[in-house]
């Protein structure tokens, strides 16, 4: 297979606008939400990416029907062709979100094979918890050679307390307690916008959901879900690294299609580094017409700042006027796009989690390595505002998330070139 580039001739101002693509991160768990239901899904703004794209191959080798036309899946399980319970190693590995079969599988078939998820690589990806919360639930868990191998004869429902707001975790813990027989609290759930998302999604199928969104949800299960009609919810990260991008460029940008609500702690660090920001429900627009000024970033579960901004912001500051301290509060090795912004030319120094960065009044052009997909993105931000051209080796992390980013940015006046795609 050819490697991928994107080669990024730096230092021209985004102007413009440009729609923002339906959540990565909302799009997986709905995929696999459908394997609870005995009829058909139809879910619309799905982001074509290639995480998309694996879900469903992953759907179809479970035995679902799925038809695809461009945005649109419909996935039908009263057309299930078998009941294979056996997740395929290439896309576990793959992609982390491959564990999002297990709670539907458990829950619907009774059987789950798993093997330990991939994906981005950026220190230990436990699922104790949700591991923890489907045993507690009646579900027997093995671990043979890697795979996950878990039975369950019907499942029950909890009180369960998460240890940590697992994003995933309780996205599996729902789903697999919507079939459950009697109720679940999940205590300490993680608060992400995707997780209400799913839930419209899972109630539209009949599920008894509420609480969703924020720390507890209650789920009174039901014995069978039906066929429903969803639209993805937008990416606010695809947005925030859009905004990131003009916040280091500079420029005047708007994204259609999706509302600052959920991105409200980015926005005022964006407006702390100098941007002017107007937000509506439907629109975002930035305007950046000088040098960003350094501030500080601390990642932490929704509504917190969010980790997958992380690399972004490193980015931005990299050429910031001042210092600032970005702390990592979720994943203990995310800071691997240091190395490769320090080849362009900027100041940081990491520190177990966390990264002081004196900012530089200049990046300069060079071949670096994409390492994962948020870490891609962030050389995007820095190839597009240094001076001369940036070539990005392993581009295709760029791809499992980011839905035409090189026509995105040539539309706002950039200069991206896709090599091997
Ligand atoms: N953790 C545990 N045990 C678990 C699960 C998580 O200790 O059983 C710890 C992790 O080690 C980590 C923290 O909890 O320190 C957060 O993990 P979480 O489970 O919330 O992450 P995730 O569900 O695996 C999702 C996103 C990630 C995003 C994180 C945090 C999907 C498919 N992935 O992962 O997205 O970084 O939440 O917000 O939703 C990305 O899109 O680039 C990406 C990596």
């Amino acid at each position: 297979m050819k490697e991928e580039t994107i080669a990024i001739d730096g230092g021209r101002q985004l102007a413009g606008e440009i729609e923002v693509s339906g959540a990565k991160n909302a799009a997986l768990p709905c995929l696999f939400a459908s394997l609870l239901s005995s009829k058909k899904v139809v879910l619309d703004n799905l982001p074509l990416v290639t995480d998309t794209m694996t879900s469903i191959e992953v759907l179809k080798s479970l035995g679902l029907a799925v038809r695809r036309q461009g945005k649109k899946a419909t996935i039908d399980a009263a057309k299930a062709k078998s009941a294979s319970c056996e997740v395929p190693l290439e896309q576990a590995r793959a992609m982390r979100a491959s564990i999002l079969a297990l709670g539907p599988l458990l829950a619907k078939r009774g059987e789950a094979v798993v093997p330990l998820p991939g994906g981005c690589d950026f220190g230990s990806r436990p699922i104790d918890i949700h591991l923890r919360g489907l045993r507690k639930m009646g579900a027997e868990i093995e671990m043979k050679g890697g795979v996950l191998h878990a039975r369950a004869d019907g499942l029950r429902g909890q009180r369960l307390t998460l240890e940590f707001p697992s994003f995933t975790g309780t996205e599996n813990l729902m789903m697999a307690a919507c079939l459950a027989q009697g109720e679940t609290i999940i205590d300490n759930a993680a608060r992400e916008p995707e997780i209400a998302n799913l839930a419209a999604l899972l109630v539209a199928m009949g599920a008894q959901i509420e609480g969703a969104g924020t720390s507890r949800i209650a789920i009174a299960g039901v014995a069978s879900l039906g066929g429903a009609s969803h639209a993805v919810m937008p990416d606010r990260i695809e947005a925030g690294t859009y905004l990131a991008a003009a916040a280091a460029a500079q420029g005047d940008l708007t994204l259609r299609g999706c509302g600052g609500d959920e991105l409200a702690m980015v926005l005022d660090k964006l407006e702390d580094a100098g941007a002017e920001i107007e937000s509506s429900q439907d629109r975002i627009g930035i305007i950046m017409d000088r040098r960003p000024r350094a501030v500080d970033i601390a990642t932490a579960p929704y509504p917190g700042f969010p980790t997958d901004l992380q690399a972004q912001f490193l980015a931005v500051s990299s050429i910031a006027e001042g210092t600032a301290r970005i702390v990592e509060g979720i994943w203990e090795q995310r800071f691997r796009t240091a190395d490769e912004l320090r080849l362009m030319g900027a100041d940081i120094a990491v520190s177990g989690s966390s990264a002081t960065v004196n900012g530089v009044a200049q990046l300069t052009g060079a071949h670096v390595q994409a390492t994962d997909l948020r870490a891609s993105a962030a050389l995007v931000i820095a190839g597009l505002c240094a001076s001369g051209t940036t070539v990005i080796h392993n581009a295709h992390h760029l791809q499992r998330g980011y839905e035409g980013l090189a026509a995105k940015l040539n539309a706002l006046g950039a200069r991206v070139r896709q090599a091997g795609a």
